[in-house]
């Protein structure tokens, strides 16, 4: 619900309400944004700024209160008395918008520019602001449990006007918050990282070319006391792949301005008189519920209204991927003998990675070209899709489409498609990105990608971008909608193709792609552990369905480090799940764990990709109301460990459950010289009979079975005890470092 009373604007819904009130001056003042409040408490919630602070520089000299630099403000110009950072600068003058009218409007409102947006929202607000020759538009559109605002920028003067800055939004929040960032790099995404925002500003952002790995563009804003099943946290989201700023700073009179948009780090554009500039969509959300209410609005304002309409809530199959297992070492033979394992282990897609076109036998030639490499797949891709789908499988297949290598066919005829600058070209993985501002570079790749598309029977699109972007400021937004544009045209007609999103792993995980992508390959790490952390830190701003987790070999490529199946089985399920590793060297036990791990997710995908998520003490949980599924995972194992609690959210305390562990298989081998302590027989450790029985026994995991009230669940039940070096029992969870359990809890 959007109304309006008396110059204050209330935007409501069952999660939040965000206030306005339009002030004596014109001025647009932030009132409130939190928990649900009536429209009449405006009054008692506005600032009161009194007689002022002194020194402050006043609208009106006789009124010592319209300091603008005092007020909480929904937006902010220069010049005028607030002298806190503006979320606008217009080249060479200052900006003094005042309030000249509103609509509000059913829905949300169409961009012009072709940024991506997010869709099924309730209303709009559109806030109009003017100065002598410039409008300003700010848009707040409700979705049940998010605000997603813009401005628009429009030059009604009749002369040019350089824009230096414009943010999504901007607004003055009253009190002290914390800002949790996502950060990282290559193989090492999204690690959480806490600073207190004072009077120093802290800032969020990416100068990559995009949304980037460094930085993502979500944040949180917490308050000290926050925990994640209480306190206030607000999250912020860019609906943007490209570079991105956000700011927060505290002034002296405890306000905390927060503004989010397009980077304005060399960012500059001429606004012709008539034309207009749109900002990407930003996303404001709140939650009194602490980090996990917040996590649950975000996730479900992402499936419900950024995920492409076709693939809200549709189970995302489990899938093979070539890249770890073959790299680019494959031909039809190896690749179907692969999908044909994949099939028995219960795989449903099997995509195919890098290396099938030009003369891509590695990283260094090939990107541009289209060409199917018949040495490696005689029959083409129509034979090779053919013969995976008479397998009974889909099939999907990675493209690279925005970069070139200099040594490929496209660089050698086009050499001017590639996005330089006046230096000599630096390289990253041995390529160039395209410049997609030019139209004839986007018809190239529309072309190109359509014509694979629909010569094949391609039900998935893996679409990477592996390098850092030269380009700068307009010109990396440029590129942005250009990119936009190619993935409307190609994929726009063909809503059935599920596309993954990927960028060196999670170097593109943002809304933006979200838009097309339904799906991101969160990580290049699959080492379970990282994953923990890779996919913990994605579970505050984004969904499991978006996360794309796949079971890859151990000892990992990228930490050694080795970890048991069944772990590396725990954790992916949390995402959508898929293998990627050589099937041709599975010992028999590895199999047979394999295949029930994917019987086992098939059972609860639906809870696993959309449950209501939750991060516990010891793990993750998932819930659909009637299924919860908890995950408990260890690190390191210590001598003697403790007892251990498993604690179980929102369970109805009266109903009974049915608490079971997914049986885990224990790998015999990984008891060496022990084993005579758990066997009759005395067995060499390292001899043949050890490494035979290791292929084909396991032992039988500590199986936990119970019938328990929801009271005592959500208060904390004793799980088995952990291995303790005083022997070996089916009763207990006999795991080594990095062990693992999923529980499922079934209400009776
Ligand atoms: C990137 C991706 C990988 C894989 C390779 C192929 O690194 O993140 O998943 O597709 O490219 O070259």
């Amino acid at each position: 619900m959007i109304c309006e009373q008396d110059g204050i604007f209330h935007i409501g819904t069952e999660a939040y309400s965000y206030l306005i009130k339009i002030n004596a001056y014109g001025i647009p003042e932030h009132v409130h944004f939190g928990a649900p409040v009536k429209t009449g408490d405006a009054a008692a919630l506005s600032c009161r700024p009194g007689l002022g602070w002194g020194s402050g520089v006043l609208l009106n000299a006789q009124d010592s209160a319209s300091c603008l630099d005092t007020l909480a403000l929904e937006w902010s110009g220069s010049g005028r008395g607030d002298y806190r950072e503006s979320p606008l600068e217009l080249e060479g003058t200052s900006s003094d918008f005042r309030y000249s009218g509103f609509r509000i409007l059913k829905g949300s409102v169409a961009m012009a520019c072709g940024l991506p947006q997010a869709h099924g929202g309730l209303e709009t607000l559109e806030l109009t602001l003017e100065q002598p020759g410039a409008k300003l538009s700010l848009y707040y559109t409700a979705y049940p449990t998010a605000l997603v605002r813009r401005t628009v920028l429009e030059n009604t003067g009749d002369v040019p006007m350089r824009l230096n800055k414009l943010m999504s939004f901007c607004v003055d929040l009253p009190g002290a918050y914390h800002m949790a960032t996502f950060n990282g790099g290559w193989i090492a995404e999204m690690r959480r990282h806490d600073v207190p925002v004072g009077g120093s500003k802290v800032v969020n952002e990416s100068l990559t070319g995009a949304s980037s790995n460094r930085h993502n563009p979500g944040f949180l804003l917490f308050e000290a006391n926050a925990a994640e099943d209480a306190g206030r946290v607000y999250g912020f989201n860019l609906i943007y792949s490209g570079n991105h700023y956000a700011a927060a700073q505290q002034s002296l009179q405890g306000l905390t301005r927060v503004m989010q948009g397009v980077n304005p780090s060399n960012f500059s554009t001429e606004l012709a008189p008539g034309k207009i500039f749109e900002s990407p969509e930003a996303v404001l959300c709140f939650s009194g519920e602490g980090f996990g209410g917040l996590s649950r609005n975000m996730h479900s304002f992402v499936n419900g209204h950024i995920i492409p309409a076709y693939w809200q809530n549709r189970p995302r199959p489990v899938l093979y991927n070539s890249w770890e297992g073959c790299m680019f070492d494959f031909n039809q033979r190896r690749l179907l003998d692969l999908a044909r394992r994949a099939k028995s282990l219960g795989c449903e897609l099997f995509v195919l990675d890098d290396g099938w076109f030009g003369q891509r036998d590695h990283d260094k030639a090939g990107l541009g070209d289209y060409n199917v490499n018949k040495k490696k797949l005689p029959e083409g891709l129509e034979g090779l899709s053919r013969r995976i789908r008479d397998l009974g499988m889909e099939f999907g297949l990675w493209f690279e489409p925005e970069s070139v290598n200099p040594d490929s066919d496209l660089y050698r005829v086009h050499p001017d498609w590639a996005l330089t600058d006046s230096f000599p070209d630096v390289l990253g993985r041995y390529q160039l990105l395209l410049d997609l501002t030019k139209p004839e570079v986007r018809d190239y790749i529309v072309e190109n990608v359509s014509r694979i598309l629909d010569s094949a029977h391609i039900s998935y699109v893996k679409w990477d971008m592996n390098r850092h972007s030269i380009a700068l400021g307009e010109k990396a937004h440029g590129y942005m909608l250009g990119l936009y544009d190619v993935l409307r045209r190609i994929f726009g007609p063909r809503p059935g193709i599920l596309l993954e999103s990927c960028s060196s792993g999670g170097n593109r995980f943002d809304l933006g792609m979200l838009c097309f992508s339904p799906q991101v390959w969160a990580s290049d790490d699959t080492d379970p552990i990282e994953r923990l952390m890779i996919q913990g830190g994605l579970s505050y701003l984004y969904p499991q369905s978006t996360i794309g987790a796949h079971v890859s070999a151990a000892p990992h490529g990228q930490t050694l480090r080795a970890t048991p199946l069944s772990t590396r089985g725990n954790v992916a399920f949390f995402g959508c799940l898929g293998y990627e590793l050589d099937l041709k060297h599975l010992l028999p036990v590895e199999i047979k764990e394999i295949k029930a791990q994917v019987a086992f997710y098939k059972q609860y995908r639906e809870v696993f990709q959309y449950g209501r998520f939750r991060r516990t003490e010891l793990g993750w949980q998932v819930s659909d109301g009637s299924v919860t599924l908890a995950g408990v995972f260890h690190g390191l194992v210590h001598a003697a460990p403790g007892y251990e609690q498993l604690r179980i959210r929102g369970l109805k305390k009266d109903a009974v459950y049915r608490v079971v562990s997914l049986s885990q298989a224990i790998r015999v081998g990984q008891f060496g010289g022990l084993l005579k302590h758990v066997a009759p027989v005395s067995i060499d450790p390292n001899g043949p009979l050890l490494r035979i029985a290791d292929r084909h026994f396991t032992l039988p995991g500590g199986g936990e079975e119970l019938t328990v009230s929801g009271g005592a669940l959500m208060s904390g039940i004793m799980l088995r005890p952990l291995f303790r070096g005083t022997g070996y029992d089916q009763n207990q969870r006999t795991q080594g470092d990095f062990g693992s359990d999923v529980y499922i809890v079934e209400r009776l």
